[in-house]
């Protein structure tokens, strides 16, 4: 196999696991106007006890804090180490030789605000190839290129404050579905991911 495409093609599959009811697109979600960013913004606590809401509205409210990435996120992040990152390549059927060129490949991911307050940039950075997604909104897919330069459809959700990136290959490859689970543990950045039972981690240091 040739070196640097198994690479490419691992880095663009390693991650993505079977937790797709938490990637559910929610089109409602992502029609979202300010005023039901601006209204979930304060939380529902705050509102006045009288403050009679229709179960529609308070459905919206609910679903509009999931427009807006949690500030914890926004920053840059690198890969700090990973746990039963390999047991989890391995249960994903990807050889040795492959699972080791990914351990030595840096990892960074970068995210970052935009004019819009609930839209987000990424960026996935390796030491093989750089993948930016502009203007993410939540809930919202769009056609982006995965690390093996295919095109996938992507989906970024939030559920109880885990942001999860789905990614459907839409050209033929060795790239399978994925879903990467991301939250905080401590000061880290969590991304987890599974297959077959065997869930891999890697953990993320905040840089900036
Ligand atoms: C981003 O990097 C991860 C490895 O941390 C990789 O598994 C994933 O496929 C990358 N995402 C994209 C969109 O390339
Ligand atoms: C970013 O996305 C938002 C929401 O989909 C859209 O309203 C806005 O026009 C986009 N901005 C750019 C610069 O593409």
């Amino acid at each position: 196999m040739h070196t640097t495409t198994s690479i490419l093609l691992l880095l663009a599959t390693a991650t993505a696991i079977f937790c797709t009811e938490g990637v559910a697109v929610n089109p409602a979600a992502a029609a979202s106007s300010q005023a039901v960013i601006a209204a979930a913004a304060a939380t529902a606590s705050n509102l006045p006890t009288h403050y009679e809401q229709s179960p529609a509205s308070r459905d919206r409210i609910t679903r509009g804090t999931n427009d807006m990435l949690p500030e914890r996120f926004f920053g840059n992040f690198e890969l700090d180490h990973s746990e039963n990152f390999d047991e989890y390549m391995t249960a994903k059927g990807y050889g040795w030789f492959t699972r080791k060129m990914v351990t030595f490949a840096t990892f960074k991911k970068v995210f970052a605000k935009t004019n819009n307050p609930n839209t987000f940039d990424y960026s996935n950075l390796t030491s093989k190839k750089d993948v930016f997604y502009k203007n993410v909104s939540l809930g919202k897919s769009f056609t982006g290129e995965g690390l093996d330069s295919k095109k996938k459809e992507i989906t970024f959700s939030l559920k109880n404050g885990h942001l999860f990136e789905h990614q459907k290959p839409l050209e033929e490859g060795e790239a399978k579905e994925e879903t990467y689970e991301y939250y905080f543990d401590g000061d880290w950045l969590l991304q987890k991911m599974s297959y077959n039972g065997v869930e891999g981690r890697r953990y993320y240091k905040k840089t900036q």
